[in-house]
């Protein structure tokens, strides 16, 4: 056999087995869901509104089992004691507006939670998730990320062999950037559904930690004085790292800056949560520049190694995780780049209320 029919037989070998690299395989095979691609209009809008949110967890708290979402479960996990849920056998697309209500009761109970098996989810296609995200709330247009053409309120990541859509540091000894999704807005995210539509072979896993968890290990005389504070939540470094020209380069309405409490309370369950994020959080108002940059540090520090409270989500074809962006941080891994494997993934992002301070009636002081 000569060396070019040896190079081949191992070719068709490899791909029977389909482990040929994800950039061979963009350029052989149609991508099914190429009307999901990253599209940067270059339309602008106006400012956001504000909105009254009502959560659909109250509604859940009325049943009379508020858990009746899972009975067809096969099989239900907790991760981790205090953060995520992983769930088989629950076909997300067929549960009808109760279902819906506690689930969003459950996500944010447990911050976390994992569906496997969602095909029928996915595959239904942008004008479901449209439908099933706005039972959550109103529905967040990204600033500056890639959508789907003709759906802005579909927020995508996306990273391949040839381009990457994704808000990366290159310049950072690591991709692991905990955040909670544009806590900048007046009225951040609260039921967050995720799901790749492509992903890696390997690598490209999620981290997630608990707020409500980082928060209970702090002494209460410091948490005390941790309610009293608020922090400015800035917008302007990611519209910059488009204006810079990376992640398709669109800006289409204007960085906004607002101060939210350092602790929050959710609406539903009461709990208090730490919410500042490395990611979006300046500094804290009222304080020295060094007071602030001192506890911010100390805090994400904190954050960052409490690997004790943190989930780490591998995933599979169909899997759709949802959180609790009040009450949850997360971070992107990104160690699959060398594979030019496609991630290609969508997020449908409710916003939620205003963050309520722990401390009932605080007054936010201003910018
Ligand atoms: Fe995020």
């Amino acid at each position: 056999m000569s060396a070019v029919e040896t190079v081949t037989q191992v070719s068709q070998t490899l791909s029977a087995l389909n482990l040929r690299g994800g950039d061979q395989e963009q350029k052989t095979e149609p991508y099914p869901y190429a009307n999901l691609l990253p599209h940067f209009s270059p339309e602008q809008y106006p400012p956001l509104t504000p909105f009254k949110h009502e959560d659909p967890g109250f509604r859940a708290l009325k049943h009379a089992d508020p858990h009746a979402f899972l009975k067809n479960a096969t099989n239900v996990v907790e991760l981790t004691p205090n953060l995520g849920t992983e769930v088989h056998g629950v076909n997300l697309a067929a549960l009808d507006g109760e279902g819906r209500d506690q689930l969003a009761l459950e996500v944010a109970r447990r911050g976390l939670m994992v569906f496997r098996g969602q095909h029928e989810f996915i595959d239904r296609g942008p004008d479901s998730y449209l439908e099933w995200g706005r039972h959550f709330g109103r529905l967040h247009i990204h600033p500056t990320s890639g959508h789907p053409k003709d759906y802005p309120q579909v927020h995508l990541v996306y990273k391949d062999a040839k381009s990457s859509y994704n808000f990366e540091r290159e310049d950072s000894i690591t991709s692991t950037v905990w955040h909670s999704d544009v806590s900048y807005e007046l009225q951040p995210p609260g039921l967050t559904t995720f799901f790749l539509l492509s992903q890696p072979t390997t690598g490209g896993d999620t981290l997630f930690t608990s707020q409500i968890s980082t928060l209970k290990k702090l002494s209460p005389s410091f948490v005390a004085f941790l309610r009293t504070l608020s922090a400015v939540h800035s917008g302007v470094e990611q519209a910059q790292f488009s204006r810079s020209g990376k992640r398709g380069g669109i800006v289409r309405r204007e960085p906004v800056e607002h101060v939210h409490p350092l602790v929050r309370r959710h609406p539903v369950t009461g709990e208090e949560a730490l919410y500042v994020n490395r990611q979006f959080t300046t500094r804290i108002v009222g304080l020295k520049r060094e007071e602030s940059e001192t506890i911010l540090k100390f805090l994400y520090d904190h954050v960052d190694k409490s690997a004790d409270l943190q989930a780490r989500v591998k995933w599979q074809p169909g899997t759709v995780v949802l959180w609790d962006n009040r009450v949850t941080a997360h971070s992107a891994i990104v160690d699959y780049g060398k594979s030019n494997e496609r991630r290609h993934g969508a997020r449908i992002t409710p916003q939620a209320e205003r963050p309520i301070p722990a401390l009932e009636g605080l007054e936010l002081p201003s910018l």
